[in-house]
């Protein structure tokens, strides 16, 4: 058995059997706007000014004054934070761009990864100290997907994504990694094999049904826990996200 933590995310916590696996790696799957960045901040917000947790955003999509804005529209005050010491916030936006020019020098003299890697590796270098910095318990990644459109190559792609996971799962912090949904519907849809490495993976899907717009979540893994994996109604507002674990997400007969 493990510890659990509280998501911070009204609703959640019951459907995983009291909380997220501590020190574990959670993937949160979704298409464009369903709330992951949301979902992710609660988590880290909560997480500090509730459950004396400090934590680290690790942004691949948005720089910091953008993110400190828009996560006040929440009442979630990030920079305060910062400044207690609660909270770090690592840009990594730039780091996507030097693996393409690092990919692009590369290309002419040697089919080689080592370009591609070696910025990864500096970003979970940085990430190490700054969790030592604050004693940091809960790391967020946002967006797997930012990083990984700029490897073409499945398999250079797969050997970045497997390093990159593999390095987190060391850090010792119950981690959440977002990324994007690769295919719209549940029957549809391909498994990443992202999915297989990490221990749980939550989905969170807008759904378009008879003219009306759904937000509905799934637990679609969460090892050694038992779950409710029914497809269940999230809601976004200005507190942020709430689950609703015993309403069922489409209305019987
Ligand atoms: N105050 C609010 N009330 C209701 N809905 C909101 C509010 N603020 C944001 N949203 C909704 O939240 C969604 C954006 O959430 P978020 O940025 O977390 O999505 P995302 O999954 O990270 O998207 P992306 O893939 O574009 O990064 C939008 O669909 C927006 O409509
Ligand atoms: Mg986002």
């Amino acid at each position: 058995m493990f510890e659990t933590v509280p998501s911070g995310v009204y609703g959640l916590d019951e459907m995983i059997s009291g909380g997220l696996p501590s020190k574990r790696i959670i993937l949160i799957l979704g298409g464009p706007g369903a709330g992951k960045t949301i979902l992710a901040s609660q988590f880290l917000y909560k997480g500090l000014s509730e459950f004396n947790e400090n934590g680290i955003m690790v942004s691949l999509d948005e720089g910091k004054n953008h993110y400190f804005s828009e996560m006040n529209n929440f009442g979630w005050d990030f920079q305060k934070a910062e400044e207690e010491n609660k909270f770090r916030f690592i840009d990594a936006t730039r780091l996507s761009r030097v693996a393409i020019l690092k990919e692009k020098m590369m290309k002419e003299e040697t089919h080689s990864l080592r370009g591609k890697l070696l910025s990864i590796d500096k970003l979970v270098e940085q990430l190490q100290e700054k969790i030592q910095e604050i004693e940091a318990k809960r790391v967020v990644l946002d967006t797997l997907a930012s990083l990984f459109y700029r490897f073409t190559d499945p398999i250079e792609r797969r050997t970045a994504s497997q390093d990159l996971i593999e390095a987190l799962s060391d850090l010792g912090t119950t981690t959440l990694v977002t990324t994007e949904l690769s295919e719209l519907g549940l029957q549809t849809r391909k498994l990443t094999y992202e999915e297989f490495m990490v221990h749980g993976v939550i989905m969170m899907q807008t759904i378009f049904s008879g003219g009306s717009t759904v937000r509905g979540l799934q637990i679609v893994k969460m090892r050694g826990v038992s779950t409710n994996s029914n497809v269940v109604p999230y809601t976004i507002d200005r507190n942020g996200i709430e689950v609703y674990p015993t309403m069922s997400l489409f209305r019987e007969g």
